[in-house]
């Protein structure tokens, strides 16, 4: 006799509830998501115990008819789509009947509601998918659900909950972002009786970051408005000061449906590259309005993800969205606020210190000195701060053919910040330099690592990077393993300037090397460059980059480099014509800077 049988509607009930509730967050979501499509104006959540016990959802939106009450609940049932073409273009959160079904399954649920026309409200008690009371009943417009005792009669679940405080945060977390996607409804949302926070529904999205993440994100955000090919990007973008270790403050928002997504994320990540440091995740609440025939919303369990008819140009629209905030910005760290406040480690001086210094400030030869010094400072200012014209001449004649080429398409673009006249290198490491109203101080080695980055990537998408005949050729020993993957990518070598031939048993000749300034060993970065292209972590355009940045790093001048006038002048002009030139290739930043105003604050010149 076989034994293969249709499974009795309970148990169909609570299998299918299993994909669509998770944990208590689930049920959150699917009744606000379920309110939000009511057109409620206020949504109130109460949850105690991290939802296990109970809560509540409360909205002021359509209600529900005391005819519909009972079907509501029914699998496959929703007033939201009629047929299958209905599927390719979804308005609503909700489309496929389940949710309530789902909760009402493995849940004690009571649900008030009243239509505004009517002028009675109806209540209904189901307990693990069964009906127990249904009656009319006053109400306010709107519905209420209540669920208690969440998986009472599916044990193996219940175990698998994690503490309610740990559950609390996943529904704060949801509530966060549904609050976050949905700006023109108010949203007041209570755990263990306390109110964790409230919105106002007035259609600003900054007034519910506020709410959510305080004012610290508030300050460090860059608004997003582009126009792409297929998706239009809104919302906000964190700089560095709000970048955290791991990616819990990323929201993405598809047609006001909060989703996870990888190819969003890699975009908007990508078009970070080089602006944060290494283990370092961007702020970021993106929204995307995309037209719904081409996005699939029906593609997971929990309507957590979507798929894009266009993967590719959904990555293009979002990293161009990005790419260009964040170069729109004036992203030079202000001293007052990097982490380490420098001005503040200065010591303080005592009284009689104090005394002793103001007694030698009125010894002649000291004024004389004071005079001297002026008079070579204004000399100096002179000489470096020259209109743009003269600028370009110095600058033109002193460099190299090679270089010349980019340098004249650098001259076409608009530089990120103003001239700024040099004091001089403190430490040989930092540039000291003065512009209208600032003071700026550039960390050498990082700046220039970021032109020699953007040099060599400009060179590296247009011609291939420049490369140098060697007078006498490199014989290097490698492994078996080694020789193969040099003679496997002897191609991507010579987009990188390294010309490679065959040479006997496991070596190889290296003849030619990428122009670099200084005198690198060439040994070591050709082996540094191989060891990037061995990882097997690492994918294509990973390695480009990492590549690109390793020969950036070993051309780049170093700390502790003495540097004379006419080359921080060069570098700070270069710096100057950067795509990005505030933050190095790893993303520590290249110049920071401090107002006149600010000086004078600290000397109590002013208050
Ligand atoms: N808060 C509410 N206000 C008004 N109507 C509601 C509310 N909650 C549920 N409904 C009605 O009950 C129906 C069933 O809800 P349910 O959440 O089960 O399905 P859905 O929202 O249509 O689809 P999905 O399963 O994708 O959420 C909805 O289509 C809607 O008509
Ligand atoms: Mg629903």
């Amino acid at each position: 006799m076989g034994n293969i049988r249709i499974l009795d509607e309970k148990t169909i009930n609570k299998i299918a509830a299993g994909e669509v509730i998770e944990k208590p967050a689930s049920i959150v979501k699917e009744l606000v998501e379920n309110s939000i499509d009511s057109g409620a104006k206020e949504i109130i959540v109460e949850v105690k115990n991290g939802g296990i016990s109970y809560l509540k959802v409360s909205d002021d939106g359509c209600g529900i008819d005391n005819e519909d009450l009972e079907t509501a609940f029914l699998r496959h049932a929703t007033s939201k789509i009629k047929n299958e073409k209905d599927l390719e273009s979804i308005a609503t959160l909700g489309f496929r009947g389940e949710a309530l079904a789902s909760i009402a399954a493995v849940s004690k649920v009571e649900m008030i509601s009243k239509k505004s026309d009517d002028s009675i409200g109806s209540r209904i008690e189901i307990e693990g998918g069964k009906i127990l009371s249904k009656e009319y009943c006053g109400s306010k417009n709107g519905t209420t659900i209540t669920v208690k005792d969440i998986f009472f009669n599916t044990p193996a679940r219940l175990k698998f909950l994690k503490s309610p405080s740990k559950e609390g945060m996943y529904i704060t977390e949801i509530m966060q972002n549904l609050a976050l996607s949905h700006v023109d409804i108010s949203f007041k949302y209570y755990l263990n009786d306390k109110l964790i926070f409230a919105t106002k529904g007035d259609g600003d999205l900054k007034s519910v970051l506020l709410a959510i993440h305080g004012r610290e994100v508030i300050k460090n955000l860059i608004q997003l408005n582009h126009i792409g090919n297929i998706a239009t990007i809104k919302g906000y973008i964190g700089n560095s000061s709000i970048a955290k270790g791991s990616r819990s403050g990323q929201s993405i928002f598809v047609n006001k449906r909060y989703i996870k997504n990888k190819t969003i994320t890699a975009a908007i990540e990508t078009a970070y590259k080089s602006i944060l440091t290494i283990n370092k995740y961007p702020f970021f609440v993106v929204e995307l309005y995309v037209n719904p025939e081409f996005v699939d919303v029906n593609v997971h369990p929990a309507k957590s993800e979507v798929k894009f008819q266009d993967d590719n140009g959904i990555f293009k629209d979002v990293y161009n969205g990005v790419k260009n905030a964040l170069l729109s910005q004036n992203l030079i760290v202000d001293i007052q606020e990097s982490k380490q406040n420098l001005l503040k480690e200065i010591p303080k001086i005592d009284y009689e210190q104090q005394k002793i210094s103001i007694d030698f400030d009125m010894n002649e030869s000291i004024k004389e000195e004071r005079t001297i010094f002026n008079n070579n400072y204004e000399n100096r200012k002179e000489n470096n701060c020259v209109d743009k014209k003269k600028e370009e001449t110095i600058y033109n004649n002193n460099v190299e053919d090679i270089t010349k080429k980019i340098d004249d398409k650098i001259s076409f673009k608009i530089p990120k910040f103003e001239p700024l006249t040099i004091i001089g290198q403190m430490h040989f490491t930092y540039i000291i330099a003065e512009g209208e109203n600032e003071l700026y101080i550039i960390d050498q080695h990082a700046a220039h690592e970021r032109i020699c980055y953007e040099k060599y990537f400009d060179e590296y998408k247009n011609t291939g990077i420049y490369s140098q005949s060697l007078a006498v050729p490199i014989i290097i020993d490698l492994s078996i393993s080694e020789k193969q993957l040099v003679l496997d990518n002897i191609d991507f070598f010579k987009q990188f300037g390294f010309e490679i031939e065959e040479f006997g048993g496991n070596s190889i000749s290296i003849r030619s090397i990428p122009v670099i300034y200084g005198n690198p060993n060439t040994k070591e970065l050709f082996m540094e460059i191989m060891s990037i292209l061995n990882n097997v972590n690492n994918e294509r355009t990973n390695i480009i980059d990492k590549t690109i940045y390793t020969l950036a790093c070993k051309s780049a001048i170093k700390a502790g480099d003495k540097l004379n006038y006419k080359e921080m002048f060069e570098l700070i002009d270069r710096l100057r014509y950067c795509e990005n030139p505030y933050t190095c290739p790893h993303g520590r930043p290249t110049i920071i800077k401090m107002t006149v105003n600010e000086l004078e604050k600290k000397f109590k010149r002013i208050q």
